[in-house]
């Protein structure tokens, strides 16, 4: 692990600040102040997510043979979430307040006391949290359609389809990354809880007999994960969840939960589905969805071990892990210490000044480096100013290209965690640096 520390000097204050100053995370709309449960992601965020997403669906889908990746439409016919069970179910509890109106999620509240104005509650009732909208030009009953609140029933749906392509030996598994959507009722902290969101879903295909073990196995795969993206293990806490707690297709659930600065929350989770969702849209499709096993003679439906992973949480975890702040010299200096592998820039090149003595030097450099590593040539304010940003936005390496430079053809290799520099001949750049990489 690159990253072994106590962070208690990660405030979500802090976290928001660094994202929305350094390019990662905005509010969504915010000139207009903004829609609540929404963000965007700048160029920084972006690259952050896409090294995440890549390297999630290098390992669970490129690197396997028993996997195959989906991207299923996110609006879907009504019928598939009338057939999950999602326009019965999909709820959260709510109250209103009978003097403020404002709405809260009733296990949010404590007591029968508006936390907002101290006015009366209302009874708690249910609130279906799928987004609704029309397909078409005619706006009535018959063309309302849902904003899927799942990846994974787009999985589901096409379970058929993948088996008559591919003819999969059991077990097997489909793997998606997409967004969901789900009108919650008070999104909050940060991107943690959203209206608009992605998840990373699996859903793995198994004989009844054997959800048990694989059950198991994903599992510890998902634990693989956390510590392979840098989170500590000190900060994961498994729950089982309680039977009345579970979701109306889980059998066994088990929350991966995470130590965020508002406390302990769901990060991911892992579910045994039964075959509750193929044989629903069996049911619902009157499509047959039995897998049939020529070897051993065998015609069922299969049951669903689902891991799922949001990729929202997965980034505010990472950036609460990674952040930290140390003195130097009399300053504080945060930083991110972002696993190498994940960092949005891996090398930024430094010419001291503007001169074009220096920029000769550099600018041949960045131009060698970008083709391996995503690069930044920054010639802008003090260089004290551009480490500094360097070190926010989690970048490994900086590259400064000072006078001596344009004599003796080195340049100096400053590291972002330890602050070590190394003064390096520029034509063992490219190995030093594959070196650091590995
Ligand atoms: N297909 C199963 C499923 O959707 P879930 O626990 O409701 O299960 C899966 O959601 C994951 O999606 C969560 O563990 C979390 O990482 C993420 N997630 C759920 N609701 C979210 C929200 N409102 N904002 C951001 N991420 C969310």
């Amino acid at each position: 692990m690159e990253n072994e520390k106590t962070n208690e000097k990660v405030t979500m204050e802090k976290i928001e600040s660094l994202a929305k100053r350094r390019g990662f995370i905005y509010r969504g709309s915010e000139i207009y102040g903004g829609l609540a449960g929404t963000w965007d992601y700048g160029p920084l965020g972006i690259a952050l997510k896409k090294n995440i997403k890549d390297m999630w669906w290098k390992r669970f889908v490129e690197d396997r043979s028993d996997m195959y990746g989906i991207d299923a439409a996110i609006l879907m016919n009504p019928k598939v979430w009338e057939s999950a069970g999602h326009v019965a179910t999909f709820t959260d509890p709510l109250v209103e307040c009978e003097k403020c109106k404002k709405r809260f999620r009733s296990d949010m509240t404590e007591g029968k006391k508006c936390p907002d104005c101290g006015g009366k509650l209302g009874e708690e009732r249910q609130f279906n949290m799928m987004f609704k909208t029309t397909a078409g030009a005619v706006e009535d009953s018959a063309s309302v359609v849902y904003l899927r609140p799942e990846t994974a029933q787009g999985m589901f749906v096409n379970f058929k389809n993948i088996v008559d392509s591919f003819h999969p030996r059991m077990p097997f598994g489909m793997g998606q990354i997409g967004k969901a959507f789900r009108n919650e009722i008070t999104p909050r902290d940060f991107i943690f809880r959203t209206r608009e969101f992605e998840q990373m879903e699996i859903e793995y295909f198994v004989k009844e007999s054997e959800w048990n073990s694989q059950f198991e196995k994903w599992r510890s795969e998902m634990v693989d994960w956390m510590n392979d993206i840098g989170l500590q293990k000190k900060d994961i806490h498994e729950l089982e969840v309680a039977p009345e707690d579970l979701a109306h297709y889980s059998k066994r659930t088990i929350d991966f939960e995470f130590d965020f600065p508002f406390g302990r929350k769901e990060l991911y989770g892992i579910a045994y589905r039964t075959d509750f969702d193929l044989t629903s849209h069996q049911n619902g499709s009157s499509v047959t969805l039995e897998y049939i096993d020529d070897v051993n003679k065998e015609k069922y439906i299969p049951h669903v071990i689902e891991p799922t992973f949001g990729v929202d949480r997965t980034i505010l975890a990472i950036l609460c892990t990674s952040y930290d702040e140390e003195e130097v010299e009399g300053e504080v200096r945060s930083v991110l210490r972002l696993p190498k592998k994940l960092a949005p820039i891996k090398v930024a090149i430094l010419p001291l000044s503007k001169k074009e003595e220096l920029s000769v030097v550099a600018q041949p450099i960045f131009e060698m480096l970008r083709k391996e590593y995503v690069c930044q040539y920054d010639e802008t304010q003090s260089i004290g100013k551009r480490y500094r940003r360097q070190d926010e936005i989690g970048t490994p390496y900086c590259i400064t290209v000072d006078f001596e430079s344009i004599n003796d053809r080195a340049v100096t290799v400053r590291d972002r965690d330890t602050m070590k520099q190394d003064r390096i001949a520029i034509d063992k750049l490219s190995e030093y640096l594959k070196e650091k990489f590995l």
